[in-house]
């Protein structure tokens, strides 16, 4: 007696360590199949049976379908379906609850077309759900008990253990699989949008230097007479231009196309020409705009025009999120290989959370819907970019309320 029960909790242990090794390798595993395969040989082994299979429920037909099973059973048994109304394992499905059935043939919801199809009689046969949360996928089973036993509650146990396993494991490899498409839809979208911009650009860029040209050649002509609706049609066309420009830097940095001509110049000649651009729009706003330079010569190697795209990005920035009264001051210091340049304000400030987000395609603080400042949310990301093509980088410092600093460390050769 004392024996008996040694040997059965033995049989038990087993068992668990078993169904442990499957839990481990669940966990280290992301190929489905071999793991199903793995589920079903070792339900059909602890429990003494002949044979085994996974079923699933295909959402779109409404059926049953095989997608594992022990031995070489899988290819042959995966093209029958299996309906839930008049079948075993649709019983289980439907109730949630494992079943046990001594004699198949004896049982009216016995799906006999299976047997015939691959040439076995089912005689016994186990069944228990997959489940996830309250949801039923699909059905674990497994056929014929050796030595003409009858399934035992232990049996039940067992595979009901595996069925979670097998039930999770699905569940996994479904919501990789989603991330994965949905990864790819949105890779899609992205070169969609990248394509976009790019032709729009392309294609907006030659009617827009005729309208510039044609407006400069009557404002020339025609002098005073139409001066101020002239000056309104180039400074709203040169705005155009502005925009059009920023999307191709865009695109160009996307497709990596875009080239570094570097040239040797000094820093704080740039950061001057910059300010200078910016000085009246500053005082139009009532703040005050400062270059804070030193005396001995700033020597960098680099593209000009690019480093150039990269201070008007920030200066305007910094002038446009200033309200009236504030400072805005660009400083330029080299520090032995590296020439570092920052641009503060006394403006509105960025919180905590956005200064990495800020440097995003198309992020802005504020709502598109609510905002005040216009813009398309692109400069950052294209001063990101053209720093790192350079081999520096760029980050942005802030006191919401108080203001914020950005700084542009760039090699110096
Ligand atoms: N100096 C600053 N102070 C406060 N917020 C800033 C500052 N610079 C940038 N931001 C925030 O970062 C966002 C992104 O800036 P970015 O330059 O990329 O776009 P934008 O200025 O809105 O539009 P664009 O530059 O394309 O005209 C801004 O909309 C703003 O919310
Ligand atoms: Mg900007």
């Amino acid at each position: 007696m004392v024996g008996d029960r040694k040997d059965d909790l033995g049989i038990r242990l087993e068992r668990l360590e078993r169904i442990l090794e499957v839990s481990r390798e669940l966990t280290s595993t992301v190929a489905l199949e071999p793991l199903l395969e793995k589920i079903v040989s070792m339900a059909a082994e602890l429990t003494g049976s002949e044979g085994g299979s996974i079923l699933l429920l295909d959402t779109r037909t409404g059926e049953l379908r095989f997608c594992a099973a022990s031995g070489d059973q899988s290819r042959r048994l995966a093209p029958i379906p299996v309906p839930i109304e008049g079948s075993i394992a649709g019983a289980v499905l439907a109730s949630g609850e494992p079943l046990i059935v001594c004699d198949a043939q004896a049982d009216p919801r016995h799906y006999g077309e299976v047997g015939q199809r691959i040439g076995m009689e089912v005689r016994s046969l186990l069944a228990a759900p997959l489940q996830i949360k309250e949801r039923c996928i699909g059905v674990l089973e497994v056929v014929n008990k050796g030595e003409g036993r009858g399934f035992s509650q232990e049996d039940v146990e067992t595979l009901m253990a595996l069925a979670a396993q097998a039930a999770v494991a699905i569940e996994n490899a479904r919501l990789v699989e989603a991330l994965r498409r949905a990864y790819e839809r949105l890779g899609e979208l992205d070169r969609l949008k990248s394509d976009f911009i790019a032709i729009a650009s392309h294609e907006l860029r030659t009617p827009l230097s005729l309208i510039l040209l044609y407006a400069a050649v009557l404002r020339e002509e025609l002098g005073d007479r139409a001066g101020t609706q002239l000056d309104a049609v180039l400074r709203a066309a040169m705005s155009l231009r502005h925009i059009i420009d920023t999307m191709l830097n865009l695109s160009y940095l996307e497709t990596g196309q875009m080239e570094v001509v570097p040239t040797r110049f000094d820093m704080r000649a740039e950061v001057r020409g910059a300010c200078s651009d910016y000085e009246a729009l500053a005082e139009t706003n009532g703040l005050t705009l400062t270059a804070d330079l030193p005396d001995v010569a700033v020597p960098i190697q680099a593209d000009r025009e690019k480093v150039r795209v990269v201070l008007d990005n920030l200066i305007s920035n910094a002038v446009r999120f200033t309200p009236s009264g504030g400072r805005v001051t660009v400083g330029v210091c080299g520090r032995g290989d590296e020439v570092e340049v920052s641009v503060a304000d006394t403006g509105v400030g960025i919180p905590p959370q956005e200064l990495e987000r800020i440097f995003d395609r198309f992020y802005q603080v504020e709502d598109h819907m609510i905002r005040r400042h216009g813009g398309m949310g692109l400069g950052l990301s294209i001063v990101k970019g053209l720093v790192e093509l350079h081999g520096g980088r760029v980050w942005a410092e802030s006191v919401p309320g108080q203001g914020s600093r950005f700084v542009v460390v760039l090699p110096a050769t």
